[in-house]
C-alpha cells in the first residue's frame, strides 16, 4: 500500500502523525546538579508536559513516550519505588487537566507489574478519555518490544488451536492485530534525547519504516525549541519506504 502523503503543519512542511520518544537523560541531569536520581525523573515530569503541549499545537495525532522499559525494573526497588509514586502523582494531577484538553490517554506494557491498584487507575484514565478526539498520548510502561512481538504470537497461537484462525492466514496486517499497538498507526519519527543511539527494545516492530532523531539535550532540559527542530529534521528527510528515490 502506498504511504499516504504527509498533512502540512503551520510552517508549510509535513508533519509526522506518530511521534514516538525515548525520553532519556534524567539520571544524568540530576547527577550534573548533584541531586538524587529522582529529581531528574521530577524535572522530566515537567518536560512530558511541555512536549505535550508542542505536539498539540503543531498537529501531531499520536505522542508516544517511553516512561519505563521492561528492562527498568533492574534499577532496584528505591528507584522503581520513585518513578511508581511519580508516575501515580501524576495522573492524579494531570489526567483531569488533559481531559479538558481533549488528550486521550492510552497505555502499554505488562502494567499489571505495578500491581492492582495502579492498573485501575489506568484503566479509568483509559476510560475517562476514550471518547477525547484531540491529540492520543500513549505511555510505555513497562514496556518491552519483544515480550510485545512473544505475546502477540503466543495469543495467535492460541487463537490458531482454537480453530479461530488459519495458519495461512496469519499476514503482517494480522500479526500487527495482535501487538498492544493494534489500530494506531507506525510511528513516523522515533527520537531519543540524551546522546544516545539505541532503541533499548521500544517500539521494535513498529519502527521498520520511522524516521529517527538523536538529540544532544537531556531529557529535563527539552522544550518547545527541540521539539521544533526535530520536526525540522524530519521535514528534511525523504521518506521512501524501499520504493526509488522521489
Ligand atoms: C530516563 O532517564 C528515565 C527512565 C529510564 C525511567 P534515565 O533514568 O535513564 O537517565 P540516565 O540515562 O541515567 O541519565
Ligand atoms: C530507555 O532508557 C527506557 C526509557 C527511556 C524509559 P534506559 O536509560 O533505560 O536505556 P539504556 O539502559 O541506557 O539502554
Ligand atoms: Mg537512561
Amino acid at each position: 500500500m502506498a504511504p499516504k502523503p504527509l498533512p502540512e503543519g503551520k510552517g508549510g512542511f509535513p508533519v509526522p502523525s506518530h511521534v514516538a520518544i525515548i525520553m532519556d537523560g534524567n539520571g544524568r541531569w540530576a547527577a550534573m546538579r548533584g541531586l538524587p536520581r529522582i529529581a531528574g525523573h521530577r524535572a522530566g515530569a515537567d518536560a512530558v508536559s511541555r512536549c505535550l503541549h508542542a505536539a498539540r499545537d503543531a498537529g501531531v495525532d499520536y505522542l508516544t513516550l517511553y516512561a519505563f522499559s521492561s528492562e527498568n525494573w533492574r534499577r532496584g526497588p528505591a528507584e522503581v519505588a520513585d518513578l511508581t509514586s511519580l508516575l501515580r502523582y501524576y495522573l492524579r494531577y494531570k489526567v483531569a487537566e488533559l481531559h479538558r484538553e481533549n488528550v486521550r490517554i492510552c497505555f502499554i506494557g505488562e502494567t499489571e507489574r505495578f500491581g492492582q491498584d495502579l492498573v485501575e487507575e489506568l484503566e479509568r484514565t483509559e476510560r475517562l478519555t476514550a471518547g477525547n478526539t484531540g491529540l492520543t498520548l500513549v505511555l510505555a510502561l513497562s514496556y518491552g518490544g519483544r515480550a510485545e512481538i512473544a505475546g502477540a504470537a503466543r495469543r495467535l497461537a492460541e487463537a490458531v488451536r482454537d480453530g479461530k484462525i488459519e495458519p495461512s492466514a496469519v499476514t503482517e496486517d494480522v500479526f500487527s492485530r495482535y501487538l498492544l499497538t493494534a489500530g494506531m498507526p507506525d510511528p513516523d519519527l522515533i527520537v531519543r534525547t540524551s546522546g544516545e543511539h539505541r532503541l533499548s527494545n521500544f517500539l521494535l516492530w513498529q519502527s521498520a519504516y520511522s524516521e529517527f532523531v538523536f538529540l544532544d539535550v537531556l531529557w529535563p532540559d527539552f522544550d518547545e525549541s527541540h521539539f521544533s527542530s526535530m520536526l525540522k529534521i524530519y521535514a528534511s528527510r525523504e521518506r521512501r519506504f524501499g520504493g526509488r528515490p522521489g
